[in-house]
Formats: C-alpha cells, sequence, structure tokens
C-alpha cells in the first residue's frame, strides 16, 4: 500500500536517485524508503505550524465565514512537545512489530474534530486533493488534520538489531505487515473516518488503470469500516479523469460500481458524479488549451454576467479567471 500523505513531493525520489548513486548502500535491507533526515525538526516545525493555522492571531485575516466555520474545529492548545513524545515510542520498537495501537496516545493527543461536511477522502489522487483542499480552507482531508500533517510523505522506523534509527531503508507492506509508516496511517485514517460527519466527499481517479477504487487500499480497509453511521447524511463521489483521458472507469462502472454497491448495501445515501466541475476547473489551469477546457455550458452563466469582458479576452485567459472566480480566490 502506498504512504497515504497529500504532500506532493519528489524528495523520496531525489533520495532513491542519490542512493542508488551512492556507494551501493551497505546496510539497504527493506524495500522502503529510510527515515526522514530532521524527522523530529519537521514533525515539530508541521505540528506548531498547523496549530498556528487555527490560532486567534492569524484567523483574522481570514474571511468571517471561513473563521465561523472553523471555530468549531479549532484546536484546543495542543502540546507538540508531548505528542512527539507521544508518537516517538514506534522509535524505540523493532521496525516489524509496531501497531496501529502503538500510536493511541498520539492519537489521543493530536486529535482534533472535523467541521461538518468537510472531509475529502480519496485514492490515486494527491496533487489533486492538495491543491483543491488549499490547507484546510476549502476541505479538510486526512493530511490537513493535525494527525496526518505531521508525518505526511515522512518515513520512519529504528534499525533492525541496532537502537538508533534506519536512515538507510525502512519496512514496507511487503516486507511486514506491521511496520511503523503503515499503521501509522492506518490508525489516523481509523481516526479521521470515526471523527467525520454529515456529507462524505470521496474523490476517485477514473484513468487509473489498475481502477478507481482500490477494493484493498486504506479508503476500502481503514476508513469505510469505522464511519459513524449516525453521524452520515450521505456520500458524494466525484470520478475525476485526466484531462484528454484515459476515461478507465465512471460512475457506475467497474470498481465504482463496487464501491456504490458497497455503501448501499451498509444503508447509506450516496451519488457519483463524473469530472466534478469545481476539481476539474482546477485540472484545467494546467490543460487551458486543450479542448476538454474549453468553455461550454460550464461558462453560459458567468458569460451572461460579463459579456464585454468575455468577448475580449483570449479562452487562455478566460480560463484561469473562471477558475478564480468558480474557487473564489481573490484576484
Ligand atoms: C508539554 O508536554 C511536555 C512533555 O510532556 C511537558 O514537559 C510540558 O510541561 C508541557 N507543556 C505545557 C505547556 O503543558
Ligand atoms: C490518475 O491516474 C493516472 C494513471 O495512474 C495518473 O497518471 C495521474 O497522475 C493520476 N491523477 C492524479 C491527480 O493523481
Ligand atoms: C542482525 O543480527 C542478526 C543476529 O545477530 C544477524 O544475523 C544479522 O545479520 C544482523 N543484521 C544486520 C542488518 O546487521
Amino acid at each position: 500500500m502506498a504512504a497515504r500523505g497529500c504532500a506532493l513531493s519528489w524528495l523520496p525520489l531525489l533520495q532513491l536517485l542519490l542512493l542508488q548513486l551512492g556507494a551501493g548502500a551497505a546496510g539497504e535491507r527493506w524495500g522502503g524508503e529510510g527515515t526522514s533526515p530532521h524527522l523530529q525538526s519537521i514533525f515539530l516545525g508541521r505540528c506548531a505550524e498547523y496549530s498556528s493555522l487555527l490560532s486567534p492571531e492569524l484567523r483574522q485575516g481570514k474571511s468571517r465565514e471561513w473563521r465561523e466555520e472553523h471555530v468549531l474545529s479549532t484546536t484546543q492548545d495542543k502540546n507538540c512537545t508531548a505528542i512527539w513524545e507521544a508518537f516517538k515510542v514506534v522509535l524505540d520498537k523493532d521496525p516489524c512489530s509496531v501497531l496501529p495501537s502503538d500510536y493511541d496516545l498520539f492519537i489521543d493527543l493530536s486529535r482534533h474534530s472535523i467541521p461538518r461536511d468537510k472531509s475529502l477522502f480519496w485514492e490515486n489522487n494527491h496533487l489533486l486533493v492538495t491543491s483543491y483542499s488549499d490547507n484546510t480552507r476549502r476541505f479538510m482531508p486526512l493530511c490537513d488534520v493535525l494527525y496526518g500533517r505531521v508525518g505526511d510523505f515522512l518515513s520512519w522506523c529504528r534499525q533492525k538489531n541496532g537502537s538508533g534509527l534506519d536512515y538507510q531503508s525502512c519496512p514496507t507492506s511487503e516486507d511486514c505487515e506491521n511496520n511503523p509508516v503503515d499503521s501509522y496511517w492506518k490508525r489516523a485514517s481509523m481516526q479521521y473516518s470515526r471523527d467525520s460527519s454529515g456529507v462524505i466527499y470521496v474523490m476517485l481517479n477514473g484513468s487509473e488503470p489498475t481502477g478507481a477504487y482500490p477494493v484493498k487500499g486504506f479508503f476500502a480497509d481503514f476508513e469505510i469500516p469505522y464511519f459513524q453511521k449516525d453521524k452520515i447524511t450521505r456520500f458524494e463521489i466525484w470520478v475525476m479523469h485526466e484531462i484528454g483521458g484515459p476515461n478507465v472507469e465512471s460512475c457506475g462502472e467497474g470498481s465504482v460500481k463496487i464501491l456504490e454497491e458497497r455503501l448501499a448495501s451498509m444503508g447509506f445515501q450516496y451519488s457519483c458524479i463524473n469530472d466534478y466541475l469545481p476539481v476539474k476547473l482546477l485540472k484545467c489551469v494546467d490543460h487551458s488549451t486543450h479542448p476538454d477546457c474549453a468553455l461550454n455550458s460550464a461558462a453560459a452563466s458567468t458569460q451572461r454576467e460579463v459579456p464585454s469582458l468575455y468577448a475580449e479576452l483570449s479562452t487562455s485567459l478566460i480560463v484561469p479567471l473562471l477558475v478564480a472566480i468558480a474557487l473564489g480566490s481573490p484576484m
């Protein structure tokens, strides 16, 4: 299983490349990336930054709606030192003997409420989820929750034989099931599901050759089973396709159908939308000249309101403008 973060990260790739170019990486034994350099500093820095994201001083700069929306979810003052100490217990354990429950105290200390209707679950959409959620402004996916943020795209494990950290490699799920990173994401995912309420949004990738909904994966195995039925009003699935395709699966097809049937059998209401427009517009920012990003019905309502402006601008200018309007960013 792939690590469940949402930051776009080229660092691991670079590290892998450097490792391979390097001196044959003497002690390398596991299939995964080694402990991230500066793990503790990054963890503590992210924790402090996340707390300040929701602190009263910074919130003054945000819109009134933003503040009202976030008041409920405001992290009560979190003690980042205590959170790190609870987390680092796993760094003393054998790298194949770390269970999700080893993170219980860490989760208890870092956990905070998630605003209703703001949960965003996903598979195979890293880049899109980060940009669309916009650091909790639009949605709060797991990596925008404190306990998901601190470990996002990092790796950590103790040496097999020694007491120090292993910077060469760490076990993946193929090496052993109970490895520190997978157990962390399992525990975090379960908590995120339990604390989610209202409308549950799910972003899937309809261009993924192995299927939009992995029937074995974090969402299937560690999120769906932990939803609190009475807190959930309905599910809304967005199947996003790459601009220009391929359209491997859409709503009602293949693995998406399996997901729809699973939710129905659990008694949940759901709807499914292909290429949900706000997210598609965001994708179109990078493909503004592609015919699939040409303005048609999506632009119609805007067109009526700003006809003169509209006539003067070229398509390549209009797309970013529309995106800004649709997503409500300041111009
Ligand atoms: C934060 O936690 C650390 C470690 O548990 C503790 O020593 C410290 O007193 C705590 N700080 C506050 C402000 O509670
Ligand atoms: C969707 O899946 C395709 C095929 O694996 C991949 O190339 C693309 O980057 C994915 N899209 C996102 C937003 O991650
Ligand atoms: C760990 O210790 C065992 C037993 O002493 C030894 O056989 C093995 O080679 C060691 N592994 C490493 C990576 O040092």
